[in-house]
């Protein structure tokens, strides 16, 4: 395990009001004073971020962006650069999320997106994770293909800037009991350690925080860090109930 701990909240497309979003956050912010050596993410949509950072005095939540355009500007409507989600006031952003994959981005384009999200001095939070997993160990190669081709470019000084967010996609959006075993996140782990340090070396390969998404929750979360051996959680639809949220940042903490 590195000797980082992060829970990260990826709001994703919720809540439905900028209202209810500051509602979400403060309660949040309040919850999570007590929580020590955790770092605290909270990736609302980019419409939020500039409003919910303004209203934010404290310094133990950092902002993330769920997602950046791959090119620095220009005619791209609708679109948003790293540099704009940075002045925005993130600092972190979440790249190659498995709902945007499914939307065509491919391992060429979220490399160039991770490159855009250091330029911009933000950290990425890099998502990889096997659709299905076929009992030849095909899956093994997907999930290193998906870390190669977003680490290859990148200098190694780079790396220790890079979060990695190991969510298997069969597992995200369900429920604790649909979640993954502690066992198998732990074997996945292993392995992604293994890839990084197969393109630099074994400390960095340590120290590059790893953390676990899909379906957690506070029914698996003291489990899943327990014997599991991530380094915290990108957590989905139970970061949006902050008594939730709470009880997984409360297990990241822990241990
Ligand atoms: P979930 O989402 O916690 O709702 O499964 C995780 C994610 O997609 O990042």
């Amino acid at each position: 395990m590195s000797n980082r701990r992060l829970a990260v909240a990826n709001w994703k497309m919720n809540p439905p009001t900028l209202m209810e979003a500051k509602k979400t956050f403060q309660a949040i912010a309040k919850i999570s004073a007590p929580i020590k050596k955790v770092e605290i993410v909270v990736c609302p949509p980019s419409v939020y971020l500039a409003s919910l950072k303004a209203g934010y005095s404290g310094k133990k939540i950092a902002f993330g962006a769920q997602n950046i355009h791959q090119d620095d500007k220009g005619a791209k409507t609708g679109e948003q650069a790293a540099s704009m989600l940075k002045s925005a006031g993130a600092s972190f952003s979440i790249v190659g999320h498995s709902e945007r994959r499914a939307m065509g981005e491919d391992n060429a384009a979220i490399a160039k997106k991770v490159s855009r999200i250091l330029e911009a001095g933000m950290a990425p939070i890099l998502c990889v994770g096997e659709r299905e997993r076929d009992s030849s160990g095909n899956y093994l190669g997907f999930i290193r293909d998906q870390i190669k081709s977003a680490l290859d470019p990148l200098p190694r000084a780079k790396y220790g800037a890079m979060v990695i967010a190991y969510e298997p996609v069969w597992a995200i959006g369900k429920t604790a009991k649909d979640a993954m075993k502690p066992e198998d996140v732990h074997s996945s782990v292993i392995f992604i350690r293994k890839t990084i340090a197969e393109f630099s070396n074994i400390t960095i390969a340590t120290e590059v925080p790893i953390l676990y998404g899909g379906s957690v929750e506070p029914l698996n979360a003291s489990e899943l860090m327990r014997n599991g051996f991530v380094d915290g959680f990108l957590v989905g639809h139970a970061s949006l109930v902050p008594t939730e949220f709470k009880t997984i940042m409360e297990a990241v903490a822990a241990n």
